[in-house]
C-alpha cells in the first residue's frame, strides 16, 4: 500500500542503524508503537525478534493481527472440511449493494446530495460481499480469530488496489482511473512464520508506553498535519464495516476523533517527550524527516535529557501523495535519531 510515511523503502538503513547502535545482539523484543502498514513490524519478525506492534487506526491493527500475530500456518481447517476454499470463494461472490457501493460508488449515491466514485460499482458491491461473507464465517465460527482478521487485512490491501484516489483517500478522481477499472481480487498476503512472541494493540501510544516493556522502542510517528484517519477513512469503514454516519463531499466518518498529537505543532513535541520520559526501553529510535513539524534540534534537546544520543541521516526519494503537486524538492532527509536510556 502506498502509505504516508511508509517506511517500506528504509527498511535496511533502519536495521543497519540498529546494527550500529543496539548492544546486545541476542535479546530482542522490538515495539513498534506506530506501525501503520506493519513493514516495520514483518522486517524485523522475520529476523527473529519478538514483536509489540500497535496503531492507533483499526485498519492497521487489523493488517498487524493478520500479518505479525500469527507465527503458524493459517489453516481454514473449518471450511476446508467444508470444502471450502476462502479465497476462491470470496473472489467467486455476487456483489451486494452494502455501505461501501450505497456511500462510495457513483452507482449508490447518483439520487443522492454527495457523488462519490472511490470505487467502480462492480467493485464497491464486490467489498461488500466479501466483508460481509467474513463477517459470516466468523459469526459461525468457521473461522478463527487469527483467519478473519487476515482476510480483512487482504481484502483492505486489494481494495486500495483498485481505489478511484490519486493515492489516499481525502478525494477521489473524477473519472475512473486504469486501475480503479480493474476488477479487485483478493490475494493471500504473504505471511513469515517464526516461533516468537508477538503481542498487537490498537491504543494511542502514550496509554500504551505505560504498560509495555521491551528492548528496543521504535518510533514513527506522523511528522506534519495530515491526519491518518481522514487519509485512510474509506480503509477505516472497511475493516470496522459498522455503518457510521459520514458527511459531506469525501464521506468521511463523523464520530472519529483521534487526533493524533503528533500532527499539531504545539503539542509535537510534549508527545514525544512523555513517550521517551516513560519508555520502559533500553534502545529507542525515531524516524523523523526533515521536514517534521518538531525541529531536530529540540528532538536531540529531549532524547540528551534521558541518556546517550547520536543522530543517523540518509537522503530519500520524496513519498509523492499527490502527483499534481509541486514539492520544493524531490528528496528528503531521513533522519534516525537513537537514544540508549540511562
Ligand atoms: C508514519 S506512519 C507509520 C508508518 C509505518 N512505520 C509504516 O512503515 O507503515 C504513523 C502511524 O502512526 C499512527 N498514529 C498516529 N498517532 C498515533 C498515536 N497517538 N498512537 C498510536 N498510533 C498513532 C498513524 O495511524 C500511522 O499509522
Amino acid at each position: 500500500m502506498n502509505y504516508i510515511g511508509s517506511k517500506y523503502s528504509i527498511l535496511s538503513y533502519i536495521d543497519e542503524v540498529i546494527e550500529d547502535f543496539v548492544k546486545p545482539k541476542n535479546t530482542v523484543t522490538l515495539c513498534d508503537i506506530f506501525a501503520g502498514t506493519g513493514v516495520v513490524s514483518k522486517y524485523f519478525k522475520e529476523k527473529g525478534y519478538n514483536i509489540i506492534a500497535n496503531d492507533i487506526e483499526y485498519f492497521s491493527y487489523v493488517t498487524l493481527k493478520g500479518l505479525i500475530e500469527n507465527s503458524d500456518e493459517l489453516k481454514f481447517e473449518k471450511l476446508t472440511k467444508k470444502h471450502i476454499d476462502p479465497f476462491i470463494c470470496l473472489n467467486g461472490l455476487n456483489g451486494k449493494k452494502g455501505f461501501i457501493y450505497r456511500n462510495y460508488s457513483l452507482g449508490g449515491t447518483n439520487k443522492k446530495e454527495f457523488k462519490r466514485q472511490y470505487f467502480s460499482d462492480e467493485n464497491a458491491r464486490k467489498i461488500d460481499a466479501i466483508r460481509i461473507k467474513i463477517e459470516k464465517w466468523k459469526k459461525k465460527k468457521l473461522i478463527t480469530e487469527l483467519e478473519y482478521y487476515y482476510l480483512i487485512a487482504c481484502l483492505i490491501e486489494a481494495s486500495d488496489k483498485v481505489a478511484n484516489t490519486a493515492s489516499v483517500y481525502e478525494a477521489f478522481l473524477k473519472d475512473l482511473k486504469k486501475s480503479a477499472l480493474k476488477p479487485i481480487i483478493l490475494t493471500p498476503l504473504e505471511l513469515v512464520f517464526k516461533n516468537k512472541k508477538y503481542k498487537i494493540y490498537n491504543e494511542d501510544s502514550k496509554d500504551l508506553i505505560r504498560k509495555i516493556k521491551g528492548d528496543i522502542l521504535y518510533l514513527d510517528p506522523p511528522y506534519n498535519n495530515r491526519k491518518y484517519d481522514t487519509n485512510y477513512h474509506i480503509l477505516e469503514t472497511i475493516a470496522l464495516y459498522d455503518n457510521p454516519k459520514i458527511k459531506g463531499k469525501t464521506g468521511l466518518r463523523i464520530e472519529d476523533t483521534k487526533k493524533s498529537n503528533y500532527c499539531i505543532k504545539d503539542k509535537a513535541s510534549l508527545e514525544l517527550e512523555d513517550l521517551i520520559k516513560n519508555a520502559k526501553f533500553k534502545y529507542i529510535l525515531l524516524s523523523y524527516n526533515d521536514e517534521g513539524i518538531i525541529p531536530i534540534k529540540k528532538i536531540e534537546e529531549i532524547m540528551k535529557k534521558y541518556g546517550k544520543y547520536k543522530r543517523y541521516e540518509k537522503r530519500h526519494k520524496r513519498y509523492k501523495s499527490d502527483n499534481s503537486r509541486e514539492y520544493k524538492k524531490n528528496y528528503t532527509i531521513e533522519y534516525i535519531h537513537c537514544l540508549e536510556k540511562e
